[in-house]
């Protein structure tokens, strides 16, 4: 029973929404729906085929690599293997061979990659790299072995890369194994403080987090576990992460937080990502007293984030880049020549909020800003009744920031790529003081019933102002406001590459401040 459901979670979205939704629109005489890829030109896509999850966010040899959840062979899940990018600032990827294939065992059963991590192992405490002055990249990951309608079996391995590109599996795998069905997604990091790995792996089913460490990377020990009474259950839980961030404006304060994937704060049975936040004492994470769950995204497209691991000394940033997508519908989206993407990076700080609690924010990294190319409209403040069009600016690539002053309109916010009666709406909701993104009548939403839908998130009331920030990118609509303390990540597919952008207000007039919409360069070829 068990294995079914498992197995259920990952395909049951591409068994029950087969592609389907691209022929309702194009019959409705759009202009060029037929040409449109909704390939994102600042977010990173693999080159074609499928991909879910990042694995392996790493700083290594002067660059960032992405691995990434990735299909050799086809744009739905399956044969998972991990492919590889490098960057030098986590925005314009270069692709690079797959790095761990999925394989046939030579007994009928095969052997996939699932999610996992990967570290520079600088000290060589595992001894893999065998010339001095070397590094061993090494990846751990889950090796996910079916055997062929004989069972599934999950255990934690390891592979390492001398050149960090291609990678040799470790002799003596499987690290761990508890000779169970789910038992997956394993994050390793260096913990100074005691000096040694630490990793925290999941076990789905049971919404139990285990923590274990290693002096080497390769003999384990289990240290403690987390879960079962808190948090939101709704979901199995997936991808787990830990790390320690300061808390802003408390000098000296540091808190550890976990983060992982499973439930979504509105949508019972959709997917997001939630955190908790406490104390690691390096063997025992103990959470504080807050009000959980707590949730990193309101949006329905923000699934599996981990941070990087690895950045160069100078660099303190907790940087996080998740899936953008959901299991929900994702082998059903209508993109052409690649299925799948990454969100912007994103820089996780911690805040204590009105009620003393504390927060995560998340925003993204500051390297988004190069990217940004002609200003295309700037104003210190434009009052709006109803609808105005802003007239300079179009394209499906913008970053937008503008400031809402609360006024006594039910709703004020912003049309993006709106062609004739197809928009995305961006607004804030008087009534319930939230922010709303509303995606109905987006474009094509057919592909899927649980695609279209408007999220929510909600805004302290303590601020008179509301400050956003939208980055758009095609298929991409990524919402920040108050410098990320609210945030809705969602896909949408316009049905025109002709697309206007208004600002509204219903009833009575709203006043938007420092208005900035810049065109975003293309990052990616
Ligand atoms: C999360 C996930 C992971 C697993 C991977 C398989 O999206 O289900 O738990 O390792 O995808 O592709």
């Amino acid at each position: 029973m068990k294995i079914i459901k498992s197995i259920l979670t990952i395909t049951l979205a591409s068994v029950l929404y087969p592609v389907a939704g691209i022929a309702d629109v194009n019959a409705q005489s759009h202009d060029s729906t037929e040409a449109m890829t909704y390939r994102p030109v600042y977010h990173f896509s693999p080159p074609q085929n499928w991909t879910n999850d990042p694995n392996g966010l790493v700083f290594y040899d002067g660059k960032y690599h992405i691995f990434y959840q990735y299909n050799p062979e086809g744009d739905t899940w399956g044969h998972m293997s991990w492919g590889h990018a490098t960057s030098q600032d986590m925005m314009k990827w270069e692709h690079e061979p797959v790095a761990l294939q999925d394989y046939p065992n030579g007994d009928g059963t095969s052997t996939m990659f699932f999610s996992g991590t990967a570290v520079a192992d600088k000290n060589n405490t595992s001894g893999l790299a065998k010339k001095a002055g070397k590094i061993p990249l090494v990846a751990i990951y889950t090796a996910h072995i079916d055997s062929a309608g004989r069972g599934i079996s999950q255990s934690q391995s390891m592979a390492y890369s001398i050149d960090g590109k291609s990678f040799t599996r470790y002799e003596h795998n499987p690290l761990i194994d508890l000779h169970t069905t789910d038992f997956r997604d394993p994050k390793v990091f260096w913990h100074e403080e005691s000096k040694r790995w630490i990793m925290i792996v999941a076990q789905p089913l049971d919404h139990r987090l285990q923590f274990y460490a290693s002096p080497d990377l390769k003999k384990w020990s289990l240290l403690s576990e987390f879960g079962d009474k808190l948090g939101d259950k709704s979901k199995i839980w997936e991808c787990p992460d830990v790390f320690e961030l300061p808390v802003e404006n408390e000098n000296g304060t540091r808190k550890w937080v976990v983060t992982l994937s499973g439930g979504h704060p509105q949508q019972k049975g959709n997917f997001g990502m939630q955190y908790f936040v406490g104390h690691f004492d390096g063997k025992t994470f103990t959470a504080d007293p807050l009000s959980y769950p707590l949730y990193i995204d309101y949006g329905k497209d923000f699934y599996a984030g981990i941070i990087f691991n690895n950045l160069p000394d100078n660099d303190q940033r907790k940087i996080m880049i998740g899936w953008e997508n959901s299991w929900e519908y994702a082998a059903a989206t209508p993109t052409k020549g690649f299925r799948g993407q990454m969100s912007v990076p994103r820089e996780l700080s911690l805040y204590k909020n009105e009620k003393g609690e504390y927060r995560l924010r998340s925003f993204p990294v500051k390297e988004v800003s190069n990217y940004r190319g002609n200003i295309l409209a700037t104003q210190n403040s434009v009052a709006v009744t109803g609808s105005k069009l802003l007239n300079s600016v179009g394209g499906k690539a913008l970053d937008i920031s503008f400031v809402i002053k609360r006024s006594a309109a039910e709703q004020a916010g912003i049309k993006l790529l709106k062609h004739g009666e197809y928009q995305t709406l961006v607004y804030y909701n008087k009534i319930d003081n939230t922010l709303k993104i509303d995606r109905t009548k987006s474009g094509n939403v057919s592909f899927s019933p649980k695609f279209p839908s408007v999220e929510s998130v909600p805004l302290s009331d303590d601020v008179s102002d509301i400050a956003i920030r939208i980055l758009v990118d095609h298929n991409s609509v990524e919402v920040f406001a108050n410098e990320g303390k609210q945030v809705l990540t969602e896909l949408v597919f316009p049905v025109s590459d002709k697309v206007t952008y208004e600002l509204f207000s219903t009833d009575v007039a709203t006043t938007f401040k420092n208005l900035n919409v810049w065109e975003m360069k293309a990052a990616m070829e």
